[in-house]
């Protein structure tokens, strides 16, 4: 007698192709990513759904919340909403980047490269938080000895502050619903696992699911949680971009080895504005806020030397005063190099275009070099005038006139458009002592002058040009 065919079981062990970059899954091999495109970025993972209590979002749920209620159709009108229940996390400057403190129930993404100070940042605002809310640290990348050492020598105030060294996600939540921390700080995420999985820690599917029921967790309870998640030489945060999407904000911590000052950066807030920026100063007492860091990022010393001009550009809600610097030579190149750090490579070809074409300035024989000084990324248009007033200045060997800010943004047809709060970063700029502004001529005050600086309100690109030769 012969067996009818068995239909395929549920709860068997399916195998899936998730990309790497992106964290797409896919139902077979196939050499690019539907998802984002790139090539030989899939791997494979054997899914196994077989462990009870994981075997659907409901009973999932019910597995570590303790209530199986299932989800019903609400009036938006009636629900609860936490937007006003922001807690200070005791840092200034991770408040202002996090939108004014921190959201209960929301997960917010720490990414860095290692060694930028994420643990440390972390470590300190749980800290100073822990005396009114609960925490817990769970650690899987350093021993509880080692994160209390760290304390101990910061000198933090560690009551109400639990640590936890594990990596297990079921563990991990086990060991929350009996504590009920309002707040969990997963360092990192890439070391977290879950049982559900067969698949290797780190591995992409493996942070992507153990984070998927830590913010399920955090949704259900109202528990604040923080992921520090690493970052990968393209600058991503390792594995999943899907991370991203999950996760309520993103911050990024950046800075320049060899520099002392750290910026944290809000790349997505679902709580706040993006771009906010918190300044801090690494020192032998962890992290430092720089509250007023309006100055920092100017290179010291006299900025009247050919091919640098300071900008004032305004990341989030408050301008800050920055140094663009040049550096124009002759190039032995048939191609010659365009190397912008600190903007964006493409604009910066783009702005080289139109000065030649606007301005009659050829540097199409010349290496150009740009930098931000501070190891600061500026993304907004308002850098443009800068830059060409900063390859000017270095391919004619002349500084600009001394005490000199600029900022606009530079259209494909050689008019300076206006940027938003131009009078904001004029009056920052005669705060700092600064005399003359170059400026669009919608930003520029009526009268011409602020305060005293002299504003110099230019329409196209050959009069910023002009006010500079
Ligand atoms: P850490 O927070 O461990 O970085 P991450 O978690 O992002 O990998 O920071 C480690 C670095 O910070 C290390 O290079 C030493 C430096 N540091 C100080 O300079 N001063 C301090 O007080 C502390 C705690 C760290
Ligand atoms: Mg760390």
């Amino acid at each position: 007698m012969t067996r009818p065919a068995a239909a395929p079981k549920a709860g068997r062990p399916r195998t899936a192709y998730v990309c790497t970059e992106c964290g797409a899954d896919h139902n077979k091999w196939q050499g690019q990513c539907a998802g984002c495109g790139a090539w030989n970025t899939l791997a494979e993972f054997v899914v196994e759904p077989a462990t009870k209590g994981a075997a659907g979002p409901a009973t999932r749920r019910a597995g570590w919340a303790g209530k199986a209620e299932a989800p019903k159709i609400t009036a938006l009108k009636e629900v609860r909403h936490i937007e006003d229940a922001r807690v200070s996390t005791g840092i200034g400057e991770l408040d202002r980047v996090l939108g004014g403190g921190l959201v209960e129930g929301a997960v917010v993404l720490v990414g860095g490269d290692p060694g930028i100070g994420k643990s440390t940042l972390l470590l300190q605002a749980v800290a100073k938080m822990s005396a009114t809310f609960p925490a817990l640290y769970v650690t899987g990348e350093e021993s509880l000895g080692q994160v209390a050492g760290r304390a101990a020598r910061l000198d933090l105030p560690l009551d109400g502050l639990q640590g936890l060294a594990e990596t297990g996600v079921e563990t991990i939540l086990q060991h929350a619903a009996g504590m009920r921390p309002k707040l969990i700080v997963a360092d990192s995420v890439q070391t977290l696992w879950t049982e559900t999985l067969t698949a290797a820690p780190g591995s992409v599917s493996q942070v992507r699911e153990s984070a998927a029921r830590l913010v399920r967790y955090a949704k259900e309870t109202g528990t604040a949680v923080f992921l520090v998640g690493h970052v990968t030489k393209e600058g991503g945060i390792a594995g999943p971009r899907v991370l991203e999407h999950m996760v309520d904000a993103v911050l990024y911590f950046e800075g320049e080895s060899g520099s002392r000052f750290r910026v944290l950066r809000a790349f997505k807030n679902r709580f706040g504005a993006v771009n906010e920026l918190g300044v801090f100063a690494m020192g032998d007492k962890g992290l430092k806020e720089v509250p007023n860091p309006s100055a920092i990022f100017l290179s010291g010393g006299s900025t009247r030397q050919p091919g640098s001009c300071v900008m004032v550009t305004r990341e989030g809600t408050r301008p800050l005063l920055v140094e663009v610097q040049a550096l124009v030579d002759s190039s032995p190149l048939s191609n010659p190099r365009r190397v912008a750090v600190g903007l964006e490579g493409n604009r910066l070809a783009m702005l080289l275009a139109v000065l030649h074409r606007h301005g009659g300035i050829a540097v199409g024989d010349q290496d150009v070099f740009v930098n931000v000084v501070g190891g600061i990324r500026v993304q907004e248009t308002a850098a443009d005038l800068p830059v060409l007033l900063a390859v000017l200045s270095s391919l004619q060997d002349r500084p600009l006139a001394e005490k000199t800010i600029a900022f606009g943004e530079v259209g494909l047809s050689g008019e300076i458009r206006p940027v938003p709060n131009g009078e904001e970063r004029l009056r920052e700029a005669a705060t700092h002592g600064f005399k003359r502004a170059i400026v669009p001529k919608a930003n520029a005050p009526k009268a011409g002058t602020l305060k005293g600086l002299d504003v110099i309100a230019v329409e196209r690109l050959a009069d910023a040009l002009e006010a500079c030769i």
